[in-house]
């Protein structure tokens, strides 16, 4: 049997995704395939990494050192072609953390911040949370494809002298890997007009098709100096719970400033198990993370496959990266509020509610397809019988 295929009950590990979804959906019976981790069992080297560890027994003040940021360093360019120094980098406990904390940085009240939608929700909060005003780019969706609208881009930044650009590359709920070309675009205009760019991409190891995942900031030494960018193993390799991640910034300047508010709020360390995790995540888990690739492939083109040749109700929006489906169920003609319900109560399957990444997500679910195959396959099926009962004549 596969790694990948293996079973493991989460349920009664304060899982949010297995323990939490009882009280969220309010029922025993609901498949939870919504929040972004994975029902796979992390690298055997990074278990073991952090059972020795633990065996050690003392859990004291842990500072990352020189060997921690040269296995990220060489991670990045293996995995991404992308060669930074190690002073670029500076530890978080994740990527939301270190959005609040730039936000705060870098803008102030009333500030405009631009965002492509629909994306991931709290890309919304940490822009409201402050007291920012919300700039939205939203995605052209054209033939089941999803595409930046550059002109709209640039006249909202130009209009609501924007600050700050938050992009997510992978996009997280599209699926969308952004291309040079596109990065390219986004990067003169935000040059053009003084725009810093927070690039989220946290996904990036996370691709398919042998496509390439380009960091925003590998485009030029300009636009580096511009961006800061989000990392963490902790998507890649199922870690989030450790909440161990970095940001990559060049411009020391901007680094110094981001710098300065996590020490204004305290943080300036890593978590010791995160750090083992990430270590040995970096090191020794790329065959593991190769395999996982062909493994949410496979599911991913299983789903398609059984939704557009079963039902011409539900479209599945082809993903490029992510473990994330986007789910178009317009043609289901229900409303949203019906749409949730529909999921949750006739096909007993807990999605992410399309709407939760704005206003273009209404009629859309998403669907978390990081899991062994029987559990996938099992809610698909639910939702395709619960597709066909409807549509039966009563
Ligand atoms: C685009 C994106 N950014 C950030 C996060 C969360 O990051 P963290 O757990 O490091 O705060 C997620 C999790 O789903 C995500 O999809």
């Amino acid at each position: 049997m596969s790694r990948f295929s293996k079973i493991t009950s989460r349920k009664g590990t304060r899982s949010v995704k297995w323990d939490y979804a009882e009280e969220l959906y309010q029922d025993k019976e609901v498949l939870p395939m919504w929040v972004a981790d994975m029902d796979f069992e992390a690298p055997e080297a990074v278990i073991k990494a952090l059972q020795h560890r633990v065996e050690h027994g003392i859990f004291g003040y842990t500072m990352p050192d020189d060997l921690l940021k040269d296995q990220i360093n060489s991670w990045l360019k293996k995995r991404h072609d992308w060669e930074i120094e190690n002073e670029w980098i500076t530890y978080s406990p994740g990527v939301i953390p270190s959005l609040h904390m730039i936000v705060q940085a870098l803008t102030e009240k009333d500030d405009s911040i631009i965002i492509q939608t629909p994306v991931y929700p709290p890309f919304y909060s940490v822009i409201k949370d402050h007291g920012r005003k919300l700039v939205e780019n939203p995605l052209n969706y054209i033939d089941e494809y999803y595409s930046i609208n550059f002109e709209d881009f640039e006249e909202k930044i130009k209009k609501n002298n924007v600050k700050l650009f938050i992009l997510c590359n992978p996009h997280n709920p599209v699926g969308r890997v952004w291309t040079k070309d596109e990065l390219q675009k986004m990067s003169d205009i935000c040059l053009r007009h003084g725009v810093k760019i927070i690039s989220d991409e946290i996904h990036a190891d996370l691709i398919f098709d042998q496509r390439a995942h380009i960091p925003i900031a590998s485009l030029s030494k300009e636009t580096n100096d511009q961006v800061i960018t989000l990392m963490s193993p902790t998507k890649t390799f199922n870690l989030a719970g450790l909440q161990a991640s970095y940001l990559v910034t060049a411009n020391e300047e901007l680094r110094q400033t981001v710098k300065k508010q996590f020490d204004n709020q305290g943080i300036f360390m890593l978590n010791t198990l995160g750090m083992t995790a990430m270590e040995a995540a970096y090191s020794e888990g790329e065959e593991w993370l190769e395999e996982l690739l062909q493994t949410l492939e496979a599911n991913r083109d299983y789903v398609v496959e059984k939704f557009h040749s079963e039902t011409s109700s539900i479209r599945v929006v082809p993903t490029e990266g992510t473990y994330l489906l986007w789910l178009d169920c317009r043609a289901l003609n229900l409303t949203h509020t019906e749409l949730k319900s529909f999921m949750q109560k006739q096909a007993k399957v807990g999605l992410n509610d399309g709407g939760s990444f704005g206003e273009e997500g209404q009629g859309f679910m998403r669907i978390n397809i990081a899991a062994p195959h029987e559990l996938i396959e099992n809610g698909v099926n639910r939702i395709i019988e619960a597709v066909q009962k409807l549509k039966l004549p009563s």
